[in-house]
């Protein structure tokens, strides 16, 4: 068990916060908050226990002096002070005497934004390599560190790897709860255990089919994923995304797992990608040379149903059609509804996922919706995760 934030006594102590506020943005404007919400209750508990809070994260990747311009977290910190109500100070670097003389000069209760830690990554990668001495840095600012970045912790990092081995470390709840629902669940699903998999290609998730189906008792799949397996069993799968390297992979796992592993039986498909041009609902055997699959058909919802609404545990990853655009989103909408009514722990394994499902509405209505994207993934392929891995034990 890792400590927590509830671990240590916060009052009148500086408290370095590792967040991931790697959030979208266009043209400076926040698209989506979600990652800033889900960090708040961490905040406002060191605010609440009298820290020195001191607020940590990246965003996007820095390569060059010009990346810095759109890649500042000043926007995160007017969000932040929008949701905290409360004055944040924002210091415009992640380095040097304006940012320790800005720390030293704290009260307790008051919240500090250092500029993105990819900003030391212009002339060296320092953070993204885990420069010891950056990490000794800013280690050296506080007195302890919480990470509570889920979604950077497969990285190894100074921000998260680097400091947490100089200072008193713990994580915050959104860790805690990642770990409590995500972690545990995969842990120890209750079944019938579910896995909804979708997603672009097979090769980005042979590490999680293949920890998965040990697991499950069902795996229904989607999207590209699905084209593939079906390409493997030998349909014409016409001008539609098929991960052609993976094809051997996907016959080795219906070999294996014939029972376990559902395909669908039916598909919605287009000549283009697109919601101007007509569309084709049709059976496998009538897919053509110049269609393209885009979402599932109405046998399949109701053939995936049957196994959704009697199942204890659902891990979903990965949208099973092009939801982006309206024409194709009917499939990933319509599990998100049958998985909302099921009884069973719905957890969504961040990314792309969990955009459609907030986006379509459906956020109340999952037990948990992840805040990783890659993070999730590696926690889904049974790895390690270095930056929770690092933090001290209870
Ligand atoms: C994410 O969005 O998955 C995390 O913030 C990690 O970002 P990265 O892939 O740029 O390291």
């Amino acid at each position: 068990m890792k400590k927590t934030i509830r671990d240590y006594d916060l009052d009148n102590k500086t408290v370095l916060i590792r967040c991931d506020f790697n959030v979208p943005m266009k043209d400076g404007i926040i698209t989506d908050n979600n990652r800033i919400v889900s960090s708040l209750e961490t905040i406002q508990y060191a605010i609440d226990h009298n820290a020195k809070v001191v607020l940590m994260s990246h965003l996007g990747r820095v390569k060059t002096e010009e990346d810095k311009k759109t890649k500042t977290l000043k926007p995160v910190a007017e969000e932040l002070a929008n949701l905290l109500n409360m004055p944040i100070k924002f210091v415009n670097t992640p380095h040097g005497k304006i940012l320790e003389t800005s720390i030293k000069e704290m009260n307790p209760g008051e919240v500090l934004l250092m500029e993105n830690t990819r900003f030391e990554d212009v002339d060296g990668k320092y953070e993204s390599k885990n420069n010891e001495q950056l990490g000794a840095y800013w280690a050296s600012l506080g007195d302890i560190y919480i990470n509570d970045a889920f979604g950077t912790s497969h990285r190894a990092h100074a921000s998260n790897v680097g400091i947490a081995s100089h200072l008193p470390s713990g994580v915050g709840f959104l860790i805690e709860k990642e770990l409590n629902v995500m972690g545990k669940t995969l842990e120890n699903p209750e079944h019938p255990f579910v896995v909804i998999l979708g997603g672009a290609k097979v090769s980005d998730k042979i590490g999680v089919i293949e920890n998965l189906v040990k697991k499950a008792d069902t795996i229904l799949l989607g999207g590209g994923i699905a084209n593939t397996f079906l390409k493997a069993q030998g349909y014409e799968l016409g001008k539609s995304l098929v991960d052609n390297e993976s094809l051997d992979f996907c016959l080795k796992m219906l070999k294996e797992h014939p029972d376990k592993i559902i395909l669908p039986v039916d598909v919605v498909s287009a000549k283009e990608m697109s919601d101007t041009v007509p569309v084709k609902k049709s059976g496998l055997d009538e897919i053509e040379a110049d269609d393209i699959v885009l979402d599932l058909g109405n046998k399949t919802i109701e053939l995936y149903e049957t196994y959704l609404s009697d199942s204890a545990t659902i891990v979903w990853n990965g949208t099973v059609g092009m939801s982006e655009l309206n024409s194709f989103c009917h499939g990933t909408k319509a599990l998100c509804d049958i998985i909302s009514k099921a009884v069973a722990t719905t957890i969504i394994g961040g990314g792309d996922t969990a955009g459609a499902v907030i986006g379509l509405g459906y956020r109340e209505k999952m037990s948990h919706i992840s805040t990783g994207g890659g993070a999730s993934l590696e926690l889904l392929e049974g790895k390690v995760l270095p930056g929770i891995d690092i933090i001290n034990d209870k």
